[in-house]
């Protein structure tokens, strides 16, 4: 026995060797194949970002503001001095970039150019392009290349954004801001809204920004349709709308349009209070062609309705327009207030499957087969248990501490429909005033909506109202 243990130690020594060398050799083939390469990578990755972050080299991340929009307005000078207060109405001066495009220089009486209005500049010359004779409408060539005139002033320092509209077009700035952010400006946008009436996306796209609702193109994408816009006249001569050059135009590029519901064109007649107050729960951004509806709100004309909207906007964009519903049980009453705008009280408990539906108190840009509109509505009715009791923003006032805010809204005039009789005949008639209570200092979160609660009456003709925060769950019926 013996004898034969330093002969097995021997072997076992062999054995050991063997394995040893092998394990050794399977490990190096194993690191030159395999993750040594990435692993000094990444080891080297984490040294730099260590020294970057040592010395503060990462960049920080601005979130988009007011001066990363460029606005590129168009408008002509005959049409100016209507106009000029709409635009007046939400442009900041010194804070807006921009300016306004028009067809020839201005008259001596619009001089000196107020310092409220945007910058002046005419557009280049289109006449000398050789297409130009073969357009079916010249004018649209010049308002489809004032986004390359914008682009070709130069001053597009920290630029993000490219924004169009027309003299007409009223922006509510923050929330144009808010939208924007969104999205990531270094990528290809083309981000608008189709307008409200079948017929015109059915003869122009369904799939186009409309150009007097104002949209917004990612600087990236400008920076590359720049030098391509001539082709595209070259290549539509035909087509009859600057937006709808635009829209051909991108869609040869691969691009779409990312729809935004809070941008509006207006391709409606009449009174659009119904559809103001059933905005969809997004940020209201623009609303336009005011020259061809009723003023907003009754009692005033159209340059004054436009500013009465502003006093709210200046107090709360997220909420202005934003509806909220709820309802006085005791008296079997539904409430929907649409922010700064209107309030409406029913006679009836409505859910708001229902309400959130436009009544359709204004008409067809251009009649035609129904359906007439992109979205639902409800007829106007004379049916008291159907018509509401309509209210207009009185006024907009900051309260204690300026959080609380309080926006009154008046009888437009008494409803005499007589009184549901179907839901315990509480008549609404003696209402003559809504006041509602929100907190400002909480801005209202896009796609969602908020609720209320009905407080006590002040007396029997005011009633008082509490937007809040939804309860989880919380059933609007
Ligand atoms: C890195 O930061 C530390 C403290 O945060 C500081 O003491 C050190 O000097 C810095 N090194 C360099 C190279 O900046
Ligand atoms: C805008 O800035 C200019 C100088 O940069 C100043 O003279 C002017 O008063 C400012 N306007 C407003 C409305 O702040
Ligand atoms: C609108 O009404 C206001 C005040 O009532 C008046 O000052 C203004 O000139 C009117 N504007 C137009 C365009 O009629
Ligand atoms: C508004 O909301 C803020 C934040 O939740 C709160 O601090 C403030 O007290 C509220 N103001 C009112 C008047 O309720
Ligand atoms: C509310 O209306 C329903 C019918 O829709 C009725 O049965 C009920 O009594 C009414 N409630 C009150 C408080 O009037
Ligand atoms: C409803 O109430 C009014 C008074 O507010 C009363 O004159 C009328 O008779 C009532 N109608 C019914 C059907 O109860
Ligand atoms: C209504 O409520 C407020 C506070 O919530 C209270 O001060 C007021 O007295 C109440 N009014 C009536 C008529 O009950």
């Amino acid at each position: 026995m013996k004898p034969r243990f330093p002969i097995r130690s021997f072997v076992d020594l062999a054995k050991l060797v063997a394995i040893s060398v092998l394990l050794l050799l399977i490990l190096y083939t194993f690191l030159l194949n395999f993750p040594l390469k990435d692993s000094t990578d990444v080891l080297s990755r984490i040294e730099m970002k260590k020294k970057l972050s040592n010395t503060t080299v990462e960049p920080v991340h601005h979130p988009t503001d007011i001066s990363h929009i460029k606005f590129v307005l168009v408008g002509c000078t005959k049409t100016w001095s209507t106009r000029r207060p709409y635009t007046e109405s939400w442009w900041k001066p010194n804070k807006t970039r921009g300016s306004i495009f028009m067809d020839t220089p201005p008259p001596k009486d619009f001089l000196p150019w107020p310092k409220t209005s945007p910058p002046f500049k005419i557009n280049s010359d289109a006449t000398k392009l050789p297409v130009y004779k073969k357009l079916a409408n010249p004018i649209e060539a010049r308002i489809f290349r004032s986004v390359l005139d914008s682009f070709n002033l130069g001053d597009n320092q920290g630029v993000r954004w490219f924004v169009m509209a027309d003299d007409d077009t009223v922006f509510f700035i923050e929330n144009l801001v808010e939208v924007l952010a969104k999205y990531d400006h270094t990528k290809h946008y083309y981000i608008g809204m189709h307008s409200e009436s079948v017929i015109s996306n059915f003869l122009f796209a369904f799939d186009m920004a409309y150009g007097g609702a104002g949209y917004a193109l990612s600087y990236s994408l400008v920076e590359q349709l720049a030098p391509l816009m001539n082709d595209c006249l070259e290549r539509y001569p035909f087509s009859h709308t600057s937006d709808h050059l635009t829209s051909s135009c991108l869609f040869d590029l691969g691009i779409s349009l990312t729809i935004e519901s809070g941008v509006h064109q207006i391709d409606l007649l009449g009174d659009i209070s119904g559809m103001i107050s059933a905005h969809p729960p997004t940020p209201i951004i623009t609303l336009h062609h005011f020259d061809n509806i009723d003023p907003i709100f009754p009692d005033k004309n159209r340059t004054d309705a436009v500013k009465h909207l502003m006093q709210a906007a200046r107090v709360d964009q997220s909420r202005l327009a934003q509806q909220t519903i709820c309802y006085k049980r005791r008296k079997n009453w539904s409430i929907s207030i649409s922010w700064g705008y209107s309030a409406y009280i029913y006679e009836s408990i409505i859910p708001r499957s229902i309400l959130k539906k436009p009544l359709e108190t204004f008409q067809p840009w251009k009649n035609g087969p129904p359906p007439l509109y992109m979205f639902n509505t409800r007829p106007v009715t004379n049916d008291p248990c159907q018509a509401p009791h309509v209210f207009f923003m009185e006024h907009v006032k900051r309260l204690k501490g300026d959080s609380l805010v309080l926006s009154t809204y008046k009888r437009r005039a008494p409803r005499r429909l007589g009184t549901c009789s179907f839901t315990g005949n509480h008549t609404a008639d003696g209402v003559s005033r809504v006041r509602v209570f929100s907190n400002a200092s909480v801005r209202k979160q896009s796609g969602k909506i908020e609720c209320c609660n009905v407080m006590n009456m002040t007396g029997s003709s005011i009633m008082n109202i509490k937007l809040r925060e939804c309860r989880k769950g919380e059933v609007i019926a």
